[in-house]
């Protein structure tokens, strides 16, 4: 019987299509495996271990942290901090950037983490996964600063996640494609089962939170009323709807079978111009979509093209089926 493709092999293979490659590269991508297999194995024994529920915190967004965010994001601090590839890191879960310890060499990336997307489905077992984007530092073999993390998701040299679903998925991009690992508990090693992911350039699923319906400006509210009105309405064809609540499981759902994903602006508060954070959720779903065939929008910009404001800055995020994304982008353009 045959292994088949492990990602170790892959990414080894991948990074000799970039010529003069010193491997470092690989070697982080293989390290931040561990720790998604880590956090996978947590996250599936979960109250076995007594790893769900709140640990009673708040983080840097003023949301509850669940003891699986402490946990995930630990994870992937400790697991990646001592390997000399990182020049540093910043994830959700921390206000500032984390400093590589003195003791460590200061590598040529950063690495920027949502530990774990979903949080709030741990307790009631659904999906939830980790996301990550890599750059390079402006500066190899320093400190990074702030100011280091805030480039356009354009600069990305890799996204991707890991989806702790009903299999543990890894699922990333370097700029040829999409591609999606699944772990063998019995050996331990993620194997190559879906080559290449391609979004097809229309849909007939959206994913989006109705309830805020009365919260979105015109456009979305335009795009979603005429989806629900269905045979009857201008579409003149029925759509179906999903909603997770964990974007990993919504984006790897439309990177598997198609569909449009909506967290779109909306006027609740003027201070969060949407939910998800730019740099370590919407950048990179948004670089694997694009790299799948995809498009990502705010409904008037590129996701990738956005100067970063800060660390956590958020924004509104339309992703997945380019013929749909550009309808919304152009009822948007029509509005205003
Ligand atoms: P996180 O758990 O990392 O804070 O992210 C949750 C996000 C995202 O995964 C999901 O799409 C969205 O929040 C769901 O928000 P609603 O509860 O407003 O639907
Ligand atoms: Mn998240
Ligand atoms: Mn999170």
């Amino acid at each position: 019987m045959h292994i088949g493709t492990t990602l170790s092999q892959f990414i080894i293979e991948e990074t000799r299509l970039y010529p003069g490659a010193s491997g470092d590269f690989a070697g982080l991508l293989n390290d931040l495996t561990i720790s998604c297999k880590f956090i996978g194995a947590q996250v599936y024994r979960g109250a076995l271990v007594g790893a769900l529920g709140s640990a009673g915190t708040d983080n840097v967004q003023g949301e509850v942290q669940k003891k699986l965010d402490i946990i995930s994001n630990e994870a992937i601090l400790k697991s990646m901090d001592w390997t000399g590839h990182l020049a540093g890191m910043a994830s959700e879960e921390m206000d500032d950037p984390y400093a590589i310890p003195q003791n460590v060499p200061r590598g040529k990336y950063l690495l920027l983490f949502d530990p774990l997307d979903g949080s709030s489905n741990t307790d009631v077992g659904i999906s939830v996964g980790t996301i990550f984007s890599v750059l390079k530092a402006p500066v190899a073999g320093r400190d990074a600063e702030l100011a280091d993390f805030l480039q356009p998701g354009v600069e990305q040299v890799c996204a991707g996640y890991a989806l702790y679903g009903s299999s543990n998925m890894l699922v990333y991009s370097t700029g040829y494609g999409v591609n999606g690992f699944t772990l063998d508990p019995s050996i331990g090693e993620y194997i190559l089962t879906h080559s290449q992911m391609r979004i097809p350039e229309d849909t007939s699923e959206y994913a989006i939170n109705m309830s805020n319906r009365r919260h979105w400006q015109k456009p979305v509210q335009r795009y979603i009323d005429e989806l629900n009105q269905g045979t009857d309405g201008p579409r003149q064809r029925n759509f179906n709807m999903r909603w997770v609540g964990s974007m990993v499981a919504d984006v790897h759902r439309i990177l598997c079978r198609g569909g449009i994903f909506l967290y779109p602006f909306d006027q609740r508060d003027p201070k969060k111009p949407g939910k998800l954070r730019l740099l370590y959720e919407a950048n990179p779903m948004s670089y694997l979509v694009e790299q799948a065939g995809g498009a990502a929008s705010t409904g008037t910009t590129r996701i990738l093209d956005i100067a970063p404001q800060g660390l956590h800055a958020r924004v509104p995020v339309i992703l997945g089926a380019k013929n749909e994304v550009e309808r919304v982008v152009a009822y948007h353009r029509d509005s205003f």
